[in-house]
C-alpha cells in the first residue's frame, strides 16, 4: 500500500494539496478494525490534560446563561489583556492589547486566513521547506506562488534569506518562519530574528513568525518571540496558541500579535468568515494565561523524559536523530536512502507504529521522519522496541520485498 502524492494539477479542490493524515487514519482506521493495536507517533496533539483551574474556569463559564451568545470577533478586553501580559512576562515584550493583540479560533485558522487576507495572484510567498504544511497552502489558496527556502542542517535549519533570487524577493508579499521548528525541532537565536526583521523592512515583506512551540521547551532553554527583535512591531506578526502550550489543542485558542494593520486585515476577513468563539473558551484561555504557570515546567518535563528515551533507543538502532531543545517532535535521517512515504508505511504495516514523513513538509523533507513526544512514556517505549524488532527488515536494501 502506498499514500499517493497527487500532483497539484489533480488537486480534488483543484487548489489544495490532499491531506496526507486523512490518507493515513483511513488505513490506521482498517487497521484498528482488524484488531491491530497501532502506536501513533505520527501527529502533535498533547496526550496530557491542561491544568484542572483552565477547566474549571470553562465549566464555570459554560454554566451562566448569559454566556452562550455570538461573542465579539476580537475576544474579550480579559483575553486580549492575559496574552498581552503574558508577552511582558515572557519576553519583556509591551504590547497594545486593544490593537496590536488579536484572539483566533487555533493559530492554525489565522495562518491560513492571513494568507487571504493579504495575498493577491502576483505575490510571491517565501514558506520554510521542511515546514508546516497550512504556510504554503494558504497561498496556494489564495492563489499565489509558495517559494520553498531550504532549511537545511548545515544552516541550523535556518533560512538563508541572501540566497533567495532577487526576482522572488521583489514579489514576495510574506516570509514565514516558525522557531521552535515544526518538524525539524531547530531553535532560531534572536540575533536571527533581529536579522529577518531587517530583510523584511529593506524588501517591504510582512515577517510571519508561528511561535506555536515557544513554552515547550527542554533543559532551562527559553526561546525568544520575533516581536523582541528591535523594530519588529513595524513588519512582524506572531501567531501564537494554547494549543501545545496549555494541552489545549482541541479548545481552539491561538492569538495574533504584532503590527496593528496586519491585525486589522485580517479582522476584516475574519468578520466574514467566523463569528468569534464560545464567551467559556475566551475565559479559560484567560485563566490558562493569568493563572499558576508552574505546571508547563512540570508537563514540559514528562516530555523531557520521553525525548531522552527516543533519542537513545534511536541511537542505539543506529539511527543520527537531533536532540531537540524545544518541540513535541524528534527529526531524524533515515537510513539506506529510504523513501520516507515508503518507510513509514513498511513500518505501519510491519510493526504497528505510526510516524509522519518528512516528504510531507517538502522536498527537503525527504529522507526523513518525525516522531511526536504525544504518548505516554511505556507506548514510547513499545513503540521503539517494535521498531527494534523490525528494523533488519527495515534497514536492508530488500524493502522491496517488504509486502504490506
Ligand atoms: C508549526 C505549527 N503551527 C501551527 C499549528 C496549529 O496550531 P493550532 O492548534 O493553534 O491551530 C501547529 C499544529 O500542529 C503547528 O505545528
Amino acid at each position: 500500500m502506498k499514500i499517493p502524492t497527487t500532483p497539484p494539477s489533480e488537486y480534488p479542490t483543484g487548489k489544495l494539496k490532499p491531506n496526507f493524515f486523512a490518507a493515513l487514519n483511513e488505513r490506521i482506521t482498517e487497521l484498528n478494525s482488524t484488531g491491530a493495536d497501532i502506536i501513533r507517533l505520527d501527529i502533535g496533539s498533547p496526550d496530557l490534560p491542561p491544568a484542572p483551574h483552565i477547566v474549571e474556569a470553562l465549566t464555570l463559564a459554560a454554566s451562566r446563561s448569559d454566556s452562550h451568545g455570538y461573542q465579539s470577533h476580537r475576544g474579550t478586553a480579559a483575553l486580549r489583556e492575559a496574552w498581552g501580559k503574558t508577552y511582558q512576562r515572557l519576553h519583556g515584550t509591551h504590547l497594545d492589547s486593544e490593537t496590536e493583540i488579536l484572539p483566533l479560533l487555533g493559530s492554525k485558522e489565522g495562518i491560513f486566513h492571513l494568507s487571504l487576507a493579504m495575498l493577491t495572484p502576483e505575490d510571491a510567498v517565501l514558506v520554510p521547506d521542511p515546514g508546516y504544511q497550512t504556510y504554503a497552502q494558504g497561498a496556494r489558496f489564495a492563489g499565489a506562488e509558495p517559494f520553498a527556502v531550504p532549511l537545511l542542517p548545515a544552516n541550523d535549519h535556518l533560512p538563508d534569506l541572501s540566497s533567495i533570487p532577487a526576482e522572488v524577493v521583489q514579489r514576495a508579499k510574506i516570509l514565514w518562519l516558525n522557531y521552535p521548528n515544526n518538524p525539524t525541532s531547530a531553535t532560531a537565536p534572536l540575533h536571527y530574528f533581529t536579522q529577518a526583521v531587517d530583510f523584511c523592512r529593506r524588501f517591504d515583506i510582512l515577517l510571519c513568525h508561528d511561535a506555536a512551540y515557544t513554552q515547550v521547551t527542554f533543559n532551562g532553554y527559553r526561546a525568544p518571540s520575533v516581536l523582541q527583535a528591535p523594530g519588529a512591531i513595524d513588519v512582524a506578526v506572531e501567531f501564537n496558541t494554547l494549543s501545545k502550550s496549555h494541552n489545549m489543542a482541541g479548545w481552539r485558542s491561538g492569538v495574533l500579535a504584532g503590527k496593528s494593520e496586519t491585525l486589522t486585515a485580517l479582522l476584516q476577513l475574519k468578520s466574514h468568515a467566523d463569528s468569534g468563539h464560545f464567551f467559556a473558551v475566551h475565559e479559560a484561555s484567560t485563566a490558562a494565561l493569568n493563572e499558576d504557570q508552574t505546571w508547563i515546567q512540570a508537563r514540559n518535563a514528562v516530555y523531557q523524559e520521553r525525548r531522552d528515551a527516543v533519542i537513545s533507543a534511536l541511537s542505539e538502532m543506529g539511527f543520527a536523530p537531533q536532540v531537540p531543545k524545544a518541540s513535541l517532535y524528534i527529526w531524524t535521517p533515515l537510513p539506506n536512502s529510504w523513501d520516507s512515504n515508503e518507510f513509514v508505511l513498511a513500518l505501519l504495516e510491519a510493526a504497528h507504529v505510526s510516524l509522519a514523513p518528512g516528504s510531507i513538509f517538502g522536498s527537503h523533507g525527504e529522507g526523513f521522519v518525525r516522531l511526536s513526544l504525544t504518548q505516554p512514556l511505556e507506548r514510547i517505549t513499545e513503540a521503539m522496541e517494535r521498531i527494534r524488532s523490525k528494523l533488519h527488515i527495515l534497514t536492508t536494501k530488500e524493502k522491496d520485498n517488504v509486502h504490506y
